[in-house]
């Protein structure tokens, strides 16, 4: 009876991949990616070499008073000059693929009124070439969030229609130049959050926000995330229309969007609630992604905002429809969603015009463990949550986990290097985006947020997501503990805490 024990448990440890709660590298699809991934303004610094021009996010970081330590990204991690050693650092991990961003400002200082800055191409030409020669794959997103300052003065970007021109030289210029090497594109990072803080509460750049969503000295917090939105999402569609078009077949790659997805959950069990937390996922997530699938926004956010939300015309729709090879899914967290339409909220503003108020506590007791990031806590089962959700929603379409990671306060070397709680939220993560794949989700790789400590927007220098710490004195780069273990785990030794 041993023996026949013995041999099913065999059978059971081998099909899992492992013993119960163990992570194995088995337990994902043998193509599947795993990389790290950065963004352009946050770890290239070099502000001003090469011929780059001035981004918004340079413009705006020098504003006193808008980052927290006061700090900028004039120099960051300066990858700019040391790209060659950060990808032997993804070398010596063993990742198969690693998602960055390509600088606006850098390839066309002066968007589609200059000329393409050979400086830029050649940056990214050296990055790319260094990755191949290293089997990494490379995945670039077009935007994260930074664009060159002179598109906001000269017309007032997301807001003009002319941004759709702009957008769309760009990523030609980028399939043109790049793409002979590249095969998975990104157009936009988190577009879900860079319209509700720049048009709807005015904490990022442009800044522009009305009462009482934001307090901004211009801008209107009812019209513009909409307006900005719509100009996005055709410029997204222009975009992709061109690489079917003229580059796709030739070249064979993927093009998607990539979402901030945190999943919320009903703060109490009453139907308002229940109902509060799918509209918060459709004003948060399907607001980009159902015009691009579909050809028009949620019917469930045309319930609430009724004509300020922009019309399509039959044209436009026919545009943006089945714009997406892929979604892209952000995930770090999950948030309870309490209903503030049908009674008053604790806050006096929710979740842009949801009529949602989050918060990741209840009754004094929070949702999962905190982290360095007010509105982040440690909640496994969010990523297959949010997985399932995108699954169900579109029909499957294949997704990537473009970023998932812990954030650590700035503390001391010694402290921040010891990162066993890193190790635990991505394992932990993990499993439970296996669960996913096992119950049929099309998820085809997943990035750690981040290969490096890096300038974390709003919060400079105080949050790090790294697996490699940063000393910004010096720039020299340390594993941590974690970098440690993704390199175990991809190498297929299997580790656990
Ligand atoms: C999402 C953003 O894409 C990235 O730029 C940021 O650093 C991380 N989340 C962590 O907040």
């Amino acid at each position: 009876l041993l023996l026949v024990w013995i041999v099913i448990a065999c059978l059971v440890e081998s099909a899992s991949g492992g013993p119960a709660g163990e992570l194995h590298r088995s337990q994902f699809p043998p193509s599947f990616l795993f990389g790290t991934a950065t963004s352009s303004f946050q770890i290239e610094g070099a502000y001003l070499q090469g011929n780059k021009s001035l981004s918004n996010w340079d413009v705006f970081s020098h504003i006193p008073g808008k980052i927290e330590d006061g700090s900028n990204a004039d120099v960051t991690d300066n990858h700019y000059n040391l790209f060659l050693e950060d990808v032997k650092l993804m070398k010596d991990l063993g990742v198969n693929a690693y998602r960055f961003s390509i600088s606006w400002s850098r390839l066309l200082p002066k968007g589609r009124f200059g000329e393409v800055n050979p400086d830029g191409v050649e940056f990214y030409s050296q990055l790319i070439d260094a990755l191949l020669e290293r089997g990494i794959t490379p995945f670039a997103t077009l935007n994260h969030y930074d664009i060159p300052q002179l598109l906001e003065d000269r017309y007032g970007s997301w807001l003009s229609t002319e941004i759709q021109l702009d957008f769309a030289f760009f990523a030609e210029t980028c399939f043109k130049e790049f793409g002979d090497r590249v095969r998975y594109w990104v157009t936009f990072n988190e577009p879900n959050v860079f319209i509700y803080d720049g048009y709807l509460i005015g904490t990022y750049p442009p800044s522009r926000c009305s009462e009482p969503f934001g307090n901004c000295t211009a801008g209107d917090s009812r019209l513009e995330p909409y307006v900005a939105t719509h100009n996005l999402l055709l410029a997204h569609a222009a975009a992709v229309n061109i690489y079917r078009k003229k580059y796709q077949e030739k070249q064979g790659g993927m093009i998607g969007i990539v979402m901030s997805a945190p999943w919320y959950e009903p703060y109490s069990d009453t139907p308002a609630d229940r109902l509060a937390a799918e509209r918060v996922n459709a004003f948060n997530f399907a607001w980009f992604v159902d015009p691009l699938v579909f050809g028009d926004y949620p019917p469930e956010m045309r319930q609430v905002l009724g004509e300020r939300l922009p019309i399509f015309t039959p044209e436009e729709k026919i545009k943006l429809a089945a714009k997406l090879d892929f979604i892209g899914i952000n995930h770090y967290t999950v948030n309870y969603a309490m209903d503030c339409m049908f009674s008053p909220c604790p806050s006096p503003y929710s979740f842009g015009e949801a009529a949602v108020y989050f918060t990741g506590e209840k009754d004094g007791v929070y949702i999962g463990d905190p982290t360095a990031m007010s509105t982040f806590f440690v909640v496994p089962r969010g990523i297959k949550e949010m997985v399932m959700y995108t699954k169900k929603r579109y029909n499957n379409m294949p997704m990537f986990i473009t970023e998932n990671g812990y954030a650590q306060a700035t503390a001391s070397k010694e402290v921040l290097l010891n990162d066993t709680k890193r190790i635990e939220y991505q394992q932990s993560y993990l499993q439970s985006l296996s669960d996913a794949i096992r119950e049929g989700a099309d998820v085809r790789g997943y990035f750690v947020w981040s290969l490096l400590d890096n300038f974390e927007w709003l919060h400079g220098y105080l949050v790090r997501f790294g697996l490699y710490y940063v000393d910004f004195n010096t720039l020299e780069r340390t594993p941590k503990l974690s970098a440690l273990w993704y390199k175990d785990f991809l190498s297929g030794t299997g580790v656990s805490l």
